[in-house]
């Protein structure tokens, strides 16, 4: 059987657009923006998807392109078996982000509906705590699953791109749509200064902490750390350029992030709520009640969460797609039954995110975060150290003279620099999930000690060795 591939470049573009655009920058962003200081955050945010988002993403896609295998089969396929345990790190990252993902898109989809009928405008925060875990809460996500599981099950070309060229689109008419009407509302203005003001002392107080979650929220809106977008790369067929494709992704999903705070900030603030408070339910309770108020509430809430909807189905779809091609290439299963299969397996890890604040906390904030790090630091030590020289070809193959021109500071940065960097913020982040602070100079002494000795490991295991 001939392996699937995408029809257009721009349909492999809007893929993985749709799979960067999601519920990261409408839900995920706002509530860590909140958490962490506003502009402050957003500062890092960006700075971070410039100097490690992008060049991770690139050295995720050169593998994709370069195995044209599912993320198991890539690492055996271009290292040996022993390379194989990469791969399922990454399946076990795309299991851990989809399972409380699909459960935030349970709760989207609930919100979609009772915006018509307006049942959450009289009580939004009794609302909210009612349905946010528990048996509704299960019920939703596995719808939300199952219209994942319908799409992935037509296949690459006539499911994932067919609808993500039509979603994205979509997504970015409605939200600018949006953007333009709640720049009307009195008080927007305070929205605005929130997110776009930047408070120095706040930053340089608790700088680490910002710094880590801004590092694990820049790989998670790129989809990157879980082999989305090497598996969305595996089905490209023509050679093009990979650093301008990584590049053009990036730029539309932070475009498209940054539409999304100039929608949810004004929005808040116009209806004088502060985001400050409420962790993940911030969104579903301030803004949904913010619906509440407006004159026409119904509609906007449905657009609203509408928008929502199909940026988190058009993640959710790249997040399945692992664990399917997975299945197909690995164990010789056809599409129906490898969806199926990741679909019940998710069915049931969801549910208990579902079930349990606790459970769905600990996912959402730092695991996803941690497992995305390792991940990624795994595969740009593999692209470094046991690719080497053939990472800098696939990266230059198909590129065009500016292209050529970056791809040894790009092999510098993915050997050495990133994985550095992005081991220090794992050992940091692990300290403060074990309440543990691990002081910076011996959090960079791990990191540094740490990742030469993989590195070293990698390069004798290297197959061109
Ligand atoms: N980037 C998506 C968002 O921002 C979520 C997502 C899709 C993702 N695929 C992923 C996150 C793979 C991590 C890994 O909503």
């Amino acid at each position: 059987m001939t392996r699937a591939t995408w029809r257009t470049r721009i349909g492999f573009i809007l893929a993985a657009v749709g799979s960067a655009v999601g519920l990261g920058n409408v839900w995920r962003f706002p509530w860590l923006t909140a958490e962490n200081g506003g502009a402050a955050f957003l500062v890092l945010y960006l700075a971070l998807i410039v100097a490690v988002g992008v060049p991770g993403l690139i050295g995720e896609l050169v593998i994709g392109r370069r195995s044209g295998r599912n993320p198991v089969g890539a690492f055996r396929e271009l290292g040996g078996d022993r390379f194989r345990f990469l791969g399922a790190i990454a399946l076990l990252a795309a299991a851990v982000v989809l399972s409380f993902y699909s459960v935030v898109g349970g709760w989207i989809l609930r919100y979609t509906l009772s915006s018509a009928t307006g049942a959450y405008f009289a009580a939004p925060g009794e609302y909210f705590a009612a349905i946010d875990y528990g048996l509704g809460a299960v019920a939703f996500h596995a719808a939300f699953l199952f219209a994942t599981v319908a799409v992935v099950h037509l296949g690459v070309d006539r499911g994932i791109e067919a609808s993500t060229t039509l979603m994205v689109p979509g997504i970015v008419v409605l939200l600018g749509g949006l953007a333009v009407w709640v720049a009307t509302l009195p008080g927007a203005a305070e929205g605005y200064a929130f997110y776009l003001s930047l408070d120095v002392g706040y930053l340089r107080e608790n700088f680490l902490d910002v710094l880590v979650a801004a590092a694990g929220q820049a790989l998670f809106t790129l989809s990157v750390g879980a082999g989305a977008m090497l598996t969305y790369a595996s089905y490209l067929g023509e050679d093009r350029s990979l650093a301008a494709d990584g590049t053009l992704i990036a730029v539309l999903n932070t475009a498209i992030g940054v539409l999304a705070g100039l929608v949810v900030f004004p929005l808040l603030f116009s209806l004088g709520v502060s985001p400050g408070q409420g962790g993940p339910g911030a969104l579903f309770v301030s803004l949904a009640g913010a619906f509440g108020d407006l004159p026409y509430g119904r509609i906007v809430g449905v657009v609203f969460f509408g928008v929502v909807l199909l940026a988190a189905l058009s993640s959710a779809i790249s997040i399945l797609e692992v664990l399917v091609s997975y299945l197909i290439d690995e164990h010789g299963r056809s599409r129906l039954q490898a969806t199926l299969g990741a679909g019940g397996l998710l069915l049931v890890t969801g549910s208990v995110a579902a079930a349990s604040p606790a459970v769905f906390g600990l996912l959402a904030d730092t695991i996803a975060n941690l497992v995305l790090t390792a991940g990624l630091i795994g595969f740009l030590l593999f692209d470094g150290w046991v690719l080497g020289r053939l990472a800098r070809e696939e990266f230059e193959r198909g590129a065009g003279r500016l292209a050529r021109l970056v791809s040894l500071p790009w092999y510098v940065a993915i050997a050495v620099a990133l994985p550095v960097f992005l081991a220090f913020t794992f050992v940091t982040g692990v300290g403060s999930v074990l309440g543990i602070p691990i002081s910076s100079p011996i959090a960079v002494a791990v990191a540094v000690v740490g990742v030469a000795a993989v590195a070293a490991v990698f390069a004798r295991c290297s197959p061109s060795e």
